[in-house]
């Protein structure tokens, strides 16, 4: 039988869209119902306890949209709450690490990989441990093996990208100056792959593509999330017929500011009917308790 529940998607502001886009693009069919969290973002320079909190808030507002399956499209939200989300969701909760690192060590050649993200991300070291990982699973499987074992990794953290996705500055000399003074260490470094850990990022691919060259692959993990996505509906005999669907976006801020910024980058009229909630009403305690 079919599953006709929406997936629901969440990040601290507009980022989450770039892996909502994959997702409509590999699964055209499935509706969505999406949160950005803008009125308090960003999560990146806030404590550890402070984002399980608003993740779980954000999860909670989902849930009661009856959403089939929840993704955690932010890296620091998925870095910092993904093991609280999934012990406390009574549906699947798919993250962004794994995925991301995954694509990283596959793309690879010589070995060095950057990561960029935000401050609170990068601090966690959940990042660097998944590329390890990833990069074990290629060497005991003997794929890649020259790469894996050069393995090296620069982590950056580069905090106002975030401010400039969310201001709509993508594109112009501010961005520019920005990420070439943040990716300095990382060109140097001599990096093939850079990872584009916060999902915020992919916004200014064309200014970081233009900074790094034409020979650094920029890992942009929705592609690969919205394959795990796949999977996972699958595997939980969760698809749609693709009968009716409808797409929702949810903003903690002001919908119209939200609708403007993201226009561009979204395309084909969305997002639309955008509605602004708040969800610090949600009482976690409960949750947070039980992971302490
Ligand atoms: N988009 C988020 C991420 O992937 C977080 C940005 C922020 O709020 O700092 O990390």
């Amino acid at each position: 039988m079919a599953d006709n529940r929406p997936i629901g998607i969440f990040d601290s502001g507009i980022g989450g869209l770039t892996v909502l886009r994959e997702i409509m693009a590999a699964l055209p069919g499935e509706s969505t119902v999406y949160f950005g969290d803008n009125g308090r973002a960003p999560y990146g320079n806030k404590s550890h306890r402070t984002i399980i909190q608003y993740s779980l808030q954000d999860m909670s507002f989902l849930l009661e949209h009856d959403v089939k399956m929840i993704v955690i499209a932010c890296n620091t939200a998925s870095t910092h709450a993904y093991k609280t989300l999934a012990a406390s969701s009574k549906v699947p909760v798919v993250e962004v690490v794994y995925p991301g690192a995954e694509a990283a060590v596959n793309a690879t050649r010589n070995g060095r990989i950057g990561i960029i993200a935000t401050g609170a991300t990068v601090s966690s070291g959940v990042y660097e441990t998944a590329v390890r990982q990833k990069a074990q699973d290629l060497i005991n499987a003997g794929i890649n093996r020259d790469a894996m074992d050069n393995l090296s990794i620069i982590q950056q953290a580069c905090p106002l990208f975030v401010s400039l996705a969310e201001e709509g500055w993508w594109d112009d000399e501010i961005a520019l100056l920005t990420a070439e003074r943040y990716l300095k260490p990382v060109k140097e470094f001599g990096v093939d792959t850079l990872v584009l850990a916060c999902t915020h990022y992919p916004l200014l691919a064309r200014t970081i593509g233009k900074v790094m060259g034409p020979d650094v692959k920029l890992i942009n993990s929705g592609i690969s999330v919205a394959s795990v996505v796949k999977r996972k509906l699958i595997e939980n005999n969760m698809t749609s017929d693709g009968s009716s669907v409808t797409r929702e976006f949810y903003t903690s801020d002001d919908a119209d500011m939200f609708e403007n910024v993201a226009a561009p980058f979204l395309g084909r009229g969305l997002p639309s009917g955008t509605r602004t909630v708040t969800v610090d009403r949600y009482d976690v305690s409960k949750w947070e308790e039980a992971r302490a």
